[in-house]
């Protein structure tokens, strides 16, 4: 996947001109930079990840490819509680996969509560309920349709799907 496959996963998602967002195990920023792009100068990022040295490259490229773009980096584990300012909305991208399907349910509503009233959250997988090595706990998007509905969510729907090599397909789903 590309820039523009990215931005494509969360374009019917994201509303442009602005909004605070966090992006959650966000790596090296694939979805960051995409989030950056669709918000435009409006929009404000917290990026966080627990791995220091991806969240330094991500800044870097973003320096490089958005420079206008306001971002705070925050070396985290996500699955602990932070200190957010309410936001507009959640990116949760191709990480709850590492959480065990028990714990799947209350990460979600720990992330969940950092939103505001009517803010969305965007969860990205792969498209299987069956893990692997890599992706241990996947969840396909009928079983995030009901992850989220019991955590709360009062609709979900499916935003895009892009074929992947490994794993079949990913998919992008918006809650709010
Ligand atoms: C497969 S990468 C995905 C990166 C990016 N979101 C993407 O889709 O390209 C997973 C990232 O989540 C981060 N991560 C996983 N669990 C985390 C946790 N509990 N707290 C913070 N970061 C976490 C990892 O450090 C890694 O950078």
């Amino acid at each position: 996947m590309n820039h523009t496959d990215h931005v494509n996963l969360l374009r019917r998602g994201v509303s442009s001109g602005g909004g605070v967002w966090a992006d959650f195990g966000s790596g090296t920023g694939a979805f960051t930079l995409a989030l950056a792009e669709l918000l435009g100068p409006g929009g404000q990022i917290y990026s966080v990840d627990r791995d220091r040295g991806a969240l330094r490259a991500q800044e870097r490229t973003m320096q490089a490819q958005f420079p206008q773009a306001l971002v705070h980096y925050l070396v985290a584990d996500f699955t602990q509680p932070l200190k957010l300012p309410p936001l507009d909305g959640i990116v949760l991208a191709n990480a709850l996969h590492f959480q065990k399907y028990a714990a799947q349910g209350r990460v979600i509503q720990q992330l969940k509560s950092y939103l505001r009233p009517g803010g969305r959250f965007i969860l990205i997988e792969y498209n299987v309920d069956q893990g692997n090595t890599w992706v241990p706990h996947p969840l396909s998007y009928q079983s995030w349709a009901k992850l989220a509905r019991e955590s709360g969510f009062a609709q979900t729907q499916l935003l895009a799907t892009v074929p992947s090599r490994f794993l079949g397909e990913i998919y992008a789903a918006v809650s709010w």
